[in-house]
């Protein structure tokens, strides 16, 4: 297990416009498993590759609870969109808080897996959202644009340990 730091608001490769992914070298893959490794130690349900510091289109999500059902992104784009949710965002690179944003209640989203296949995900709800998020991340986008209303704190309560 690698982690990798993420990256927090104010630095300025959140900004910029990600490449797309063209093959999966090995860099690629290990680029892939720290990002997995990444967000499942931060309790984050996304997370694009230029919050750990490198500008390819690649993100991964996991809205399950268990955070056993990963979502590797590579050069996804919506292609569809229906609907509309409000609710509370947050960003593993703005700590401390959230804010509440509209997006899409449903999206259909154009990707390439691991082996550069086309595949086509249909999501809804928090899944929608999270594709939506970080998919603007591989635009230079962050969710603090779109915040309805003022962020506020926010407070984890720590995980106990298991014994
Ligand atoms: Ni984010």
């Amino acid at each position: 297990m690698a982690l990798r730091t993420i990256r927090t608001e104010g630095d300025p490769v959140l900004g910029k416009i990600c490449k797309p992914v063209k093959d999966i070298t090995p860099r690629i893959s290990q680029l892939i498993d720290d990002m997995l490794d990444t967000m499942y130690d931060a309790g984050g349900v996304g997370l694009a590759a230029p919050q750990v510091g490198v500008l390819r289109r690649i993100a991964v999500v996991d809205v399950s609870e268990e955070g056993t059902e990963p979502v590797i992104l590579i050069n996804p784009e919506v292609i569809e969109q229906e609907g509309e949710q409000t609710g509370e965002e947050g960003c593993l690179s703005v700590p401390g808080v959230a804010g509440k944003v509209t997006r899409p209640e449903a999206v259909k989203v154009r990707s390439l897996d691991k082996n550069l296949n086309e595949v086509i995900y249909e999501a809804e709800g928090l899944k929608a959202r999270a594709f939506c998020h970080e998919i603007d991340h591989l635009d230079g986008k962050l969710y603090t644009r779109l915040v309805e209303g003022e962020l506020h704190e926010v407070t984890y309560e720590e995980e106990e340990e298991e014994e």
